[in-house]
């Protein structure tokens, strides 16, 4: 029966969603990129490889910036105003998504997130773009563009370490498969992400194999590297002087490099407070957290340039193991110990740098006390926050601060005369090679 109207119409793809479904969709992709960023931000301690701790970084970030893109276009479309902050019908997906923390092994959380989240994230990604109206919803169409571009680099990777991590821990194999199995089973029993109306599942609850997530006291290292928890001799001899020319050069990449803490610390504290303190934090300390991987690298990069040899550079752990077994707010308070500890060195140092005519490490060191700025603020601003949500007063920021002096000194001093030693040697080492190669 062909019914006639008095109105102009035509069958129209772009009209399939309206602004409520879109922004029903943008939600939920937002929330799913949040519970994900934050698991594995808390998993960068617990994996070895330098190269999966600081891409791991940057994944976070780009995660974070493409939820913070989200959560505003959701604002814009003035979805029922005040619902974003609630996750609604899709609570099952989202809790599988903050599920992949308790993983039972390092493959099995990689294999999980690289074979059954990350797809589950860029086939919605991409489904959507592909229905979505590129007229109404353009903005979303350009950022989602990114985020899909970005997931298929993730997927790569993530494929390729839980493929090395399986190699060299072979007897982990079969629970992370099964891991990975029971992730993938839970995501199609609350209807998976897609673009879809919302399952409103109401399956959540333990997964089976799940083991609950703990901060790890020690970070784990990259063997390449010389393993020690003192990473040269001026940080358990006061004596030793931190340098001028080629000693600086060095003593400054080997400080870069080692600022791997900084990469485990940010995780761990952004994962810590992700539901004490706003979305803003989570976003900020994402940023924080890549900064610093940005700076291990630079280290890592100059130290290689010089054709020096891995195993030959000390690569320490006492910074993040003195934070270890305290409340996580001496996490975010070590990082702003050092940062304003450190900054006024910074500009100096650049300029011996340019005095030498080590253009790289100017330019890093330049770069670095940009970030580092904007990070003195960030560490500022956070502490008093967190303070202030503890009902505590916000002044006291200075105090954590004092107290995280007071945690490194104490841990310095169980610096014993074999590793003053041991450190020593490896330094004279590497400068007398670094001379060579001059
Ligand atoms: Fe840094
Ligand atoms: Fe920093």
């Amino acid at each position: 029966m062909s019914q006639t109207s008095e109105f102009l119409s035509s069958p129209q793809p772009r009209a399939r969603w309206m602004r409520f479904d879109t922004a029903q969709i943008l939600k939920r992709f937002f929330f799913c990129e949040r519970s994900l960023l934050v698991s594995e931000a808390s998993w960068i301690p617990a994996i070895a490889p330098l190269d999966i701790k600081t891409a791991l970084a940057r994944f976070i970030w780009q995660s974070s910036e493409t939820a913070d893109a989200l959560r505003n276009r959701v604002f814009e479309l003035r979805f029922p105003s005040r619902l974003l902050e609630e996750q609604g019908a899709d609570h099952a997906l989202i809790e599988l998504f903050s599920a992949v923390k308790d993983s039972p092994s390092v493959p099995a959380f990689l294999l999980s997130i690289g074979r059954i989240l990350l797809p589950a994230l860029r086939d919605s990604f991409q489904a959507y773009l592909a229905a979505s109206d590129a007229i109404a919803d353009g903005p979303t169409h350009r950022f989602l563009s990114v985020a899909l571009a970005e997931k298929s680099e993730q997927i790569t990777a993530f494929e390729q370490w839980g493929e090395s991590a399986l190699a060299s821990n072979p007897e982990l194999r079969e629970g992370a498969l099964a891991w990975a199995q029971t992730i993938a089973k839970r995501l199609s029993d609350v209807g998976g992400v897609g673009v879809g109306p919302s399952s409103s599942s109401a399956i959540a609850g333990p997964l089976p194999g799940a083991k609950a997530y703990n901060i790890p006291d020690r970070p784990a290292r990259d063997m390449r590297f010389w393993p020690c928890r003192f990473y040269w001799p001026d940080v358990v001899d006061p004596s030793y002087p931190y340098g001028e020319g080629m000693q600086l050069q060095l003593r400054s990449a080997i400080s870069h490099l080692n600022e791997v803490w900084a990469i485990e610390n940010g995780g761990v504290m952004l994962s810590a407070f992700a539901d004490i303190l706003p979305w803003e934090w989570i976003h900020n300390a994402a940023r924080w957290t890549y900064d610093e991987s940005r700076h291990c690298r630079m280290g890592y990069e100059r130290l290689i340039a010089w054709s020096l040899n891995p195993a030959e550079i000390p690569l320490g752990t006492y910074i993040y193991e003195s934070g270890s077994g305290q409340d996580p707010i001496y996490r975010l308070g070590m990082l702003y110990f050092f940062e304003t500890k450190n900054i006024r060195h910074k500009p100096a140092r650049a300029q011996l740098f340019h005095a030498y005519g080590d253009a790289l490490s100017e330019h890093d060191m330049d770069f670095d006390w940009a970030d580092e700025t904007m990070h003195a603020g960030y560490g500022k601003h956070w502490l008093k926050e967190l303070l202030a949500v503890r009902g505590q007063d916000p002044a006291a920021y200075d105090q954590v601060r004092e107290r995280c002096e007071k945690l490194v000194g104490d841990y310095v001093s169980t610096a014993t005369p074999d590793e003053v030693a041991g450190i020593k040697r490896v330094a004279s080492a590497l400068m007398a090679k670094a001379r060579q190669t001059m």
